[in-house]
């Protein structure tokens, strides 16, 4: 018996270290090479190589009903995003509205990274790689005329926004509990009656997890919950919590509808 196991054991170790060595090729070489394809064919790039690709297609699909569902009614529309990095969310939204031929994008990024952000997104920091990407993917996918960049900490500009001036807020910056809480209270401010506040990364509801665990680890970016064994943001969890109480959400995207006395779920 404890030979058999020493052989399982040896045996994943090497079937490990081959896919690590995989992994590394992949990384060190083949994303790079994609990446710079990409730029020269003037094509958008939302790869592994800087952590460029930020949502799943399953999210992304849910985001993409809502907005088309939203942009249907009413004037002119305002979206404002928190957090945009190589634009793949930015460029949802922009899409929207060049479809429904109705609405602006503005997004609020410091293009800088959060302290606690993967490695591969602290490389694009370096010589500015993150930001020009940015404007390589909003101009190779034909929205540039659709979305605002705006340079700055989420902080810094929310206190130049007046109140009510937003039909939807996307929020997907820092998701350490302090500053995600900071930006659910300074955000929903400037959305209008009616509009809506919605955000990335709340894999799991709060009343599924180990609350007190998630507490106690709420300024990390990412963990594992031991109760459901599932990776979450205990920072997002925790501040959405204490804000909305429960939200609509679905594949990691929550979002809520402001009204006159409060706040309404929305139907994901
Ligand atoms: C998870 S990424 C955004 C991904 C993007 N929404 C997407 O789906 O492709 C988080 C972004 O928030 C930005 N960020 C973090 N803290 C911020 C802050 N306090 N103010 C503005 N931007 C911030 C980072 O620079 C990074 O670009």
């Amino acid at each position: 018996m404890k030979e058999k196991l020493e052989v399982m054991i040896k045996k994943s170790a090497f079937l490990y270290r081959i896919v690590k060595a995989f992994y590394c090729f992949y990384m060190i070489l083949i994303s790079p090479f994609q990446y710079k394809v990409k730029m020269v064919l003037k094509q958008p790039y939302f790869g592994r190589y800087l952590n460029a690709g930020q949502t799943c297609d399953t999210r992304r699909q849910v985001m993409t009903d809502l907005i088309n569902r939203e942009l249907l009614g009413g004037m002119p529309y305002k979206i404002l995003e928190i957090g945009s990095w190589a634009g793949q969310s930015a460029i949802l939204w922009a899409t929207a509205c060049k479809k429904n031929d109705k609405g602006m994008v503005f997004v609020i990024d410091t293009w800088q990274a959060s302290e606690n952000a993967p490695k591969g997104m602290k490389r694009g920091v370096k010589n500015n790689r993150i930001f020009n990407l940015f404007l390589h993917n909003i101009e190779s996918s034909g929205v540039n005329d659709y979305i605002i960049p705006i340079k700055g900490s989420s902080d810094t500009i929310a206190e130049i926004l007046k109140p009510n001036s937003f039909d939807f807020i996307y929020i997907d910056g820092d998701h350490r509990y302090t500053q995600c809480k900071k930006d659910l209270l300074n955000y929903m401010k400037v959305l209008k009656i009616n509009g809506i506040i919605s955000g990335d990364d709340l894999e799991l509801h709060p009343n599924e997890i180990d609350i007190i665990n998630a507490k106690n680890r709420c300024e990390e970016d990412y963990i594992l919950d031991p109760k459901t064994q599932i990776n979450f943001h205990p920072g997002v969890a925790i501040a959405i919590n204490e804000v909305f109480g429960d939200v609509s959400m679905k594949n990691g995207f929550w979002a809520m509808r402001k009204v006159k006395d409060g706040w309404e779920s929305v139907v994901l």
